[in-house]
C-alpha cells in the first residue's frame, strides 16, 4: 500500500517549516558539540510524526550530537524508554563523547529513561541488550550505518521487536548526491528503501526528490 504525503499535508504538518516549537528551546546548540538534528531539511516533520505518535518505548540507532535523540526525548510519550544504539568510530558520523553522553541523559524528562549502548548495532548482543531494557518497541529509528547491507541488517534484526502498529523510520531515504556528499560514499538506504516500502503501508517525507540527501520513510510493521 502507498501513502506519498502530499505537499499540502506536508505543510500542514510542518507550519513554517521552521523547527517544532518545543525543539525551539533547545539550549545546547550553544555548544558546538550538540545540537539540533544535523539534517535540518525534513527535521520538523520528524518531530511530527514523533509528537502525534507519542511512542513509549523508542529505539534509535544512531545518535552523533544527539539532536533526534532530543527531539525523541521531548516529543516522545513523557514516561518513554529511550534506547540509543551508537558505535564509537562508527561510519557516518563517528558517535559521541563522555561529556556529551552526560548530557544526552539530561535531555530526558522526569518519567522517562535513556539508555545509551555505546555497541555495533549490527550485533546479536547489542540486540539481546536493547531487549533486556524493553522488549517491544513502538518507534524504531534507523539512522546509522547508511551503507544497503548496514540498514538492511539493522531492519532485520531490530523490526521483529516493533510491536504490530508500530513504525520504523528510516532516514536518508533520498539518493545522495556524491558531488555533495562526498565523505558519505556508499550510503545505500535509497536501494533498501525502493525494496521494501512497498511490503508495507508507508509514508515518505520528501520536500524536493533532487534535495541529494535526507528524506524521511516510514513503514508500518
Ligand atoms: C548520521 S549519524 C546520526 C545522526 C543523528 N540521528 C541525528 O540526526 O541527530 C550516524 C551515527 O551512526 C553511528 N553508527 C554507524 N554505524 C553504526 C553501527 N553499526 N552501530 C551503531 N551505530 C552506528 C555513527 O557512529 C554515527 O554517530
Amino acid at each position: 500500500m502507498f501513502a506519498k504525503i502530499s505537499r499540502a499535508q506536508y505543510q500542514r504538518c510542518s507550519p513554517g517549516r521552521g523547527i517544532h516549537p518545543e525543539i525551539q528551546l533547545i539550549s545546547c546548540s550553544q555548544t558546538r558539540s550538540c545540537g539540533p538534528p544535523r539534517w535540518r531539511l525534513n527535521s520538523n516533520a520528524f518531530g511530527e510524526i514523533v509528537s502525534s505518535a507519542k511512542p513509549k518505548a523508542i529505539l534509535e540507532i544512531g545518535t552523533l550530537r544527539g539532536g533526534t535523540l532530543f527531539v525523541l526525548c521531548k516529543l516522545s510519550d513523557p514516561s518513554a524508554t529511550i534506547i540509543s544504539v551508537d558505535l564509537p568510530g562508527g561510519p557516518y558520523g563517528g558517535s559521541y563523547n563522555f561529556i556529551q553522553a552526560s548530557l544526552y541523559r539530561r535531555f530526558r524528562k522526569p518519567q522517562q529513561s535513556v539508555h545509551l549502548l555505546r555497541a555495533d548495532s549490527h550485533l546479536q548482543s547489542t540486540k539481546e541488550a536493547v531487549r533486556e531494557i524493553s522488549s517491544q518497541l513502538d518507534l524504531l529509528f534507523i539512522d546509522g550505518d547508511h551503507t544497503h547491507a548496514g540498514v538492511k541488517r539493522d531492519f532485520e534484526l531490530y523490526s521483529p521487536l516493533v510491536r504490530s502498529g508500530g513504525m520504523v523510520v528510516f532516514h536518508d531515504i533520498v539518493p545522495h548526491d556524491m558531488s555533495k556528499f562526498p565523505s558519505e560514499k556508499g550510503c545505500g538506504v535509497d536501494r533498501f528503501w525502493r525494496e521494501i516500502k512497498a511490503s508495507y503501508h508507508h509514508i515518505e517525507i520528501i520536500d524536493d526528490p533532487n534535495q541529494g540527501w535526507a528524506g524521511i520513510g516510514i513503514v508500518n510493521v
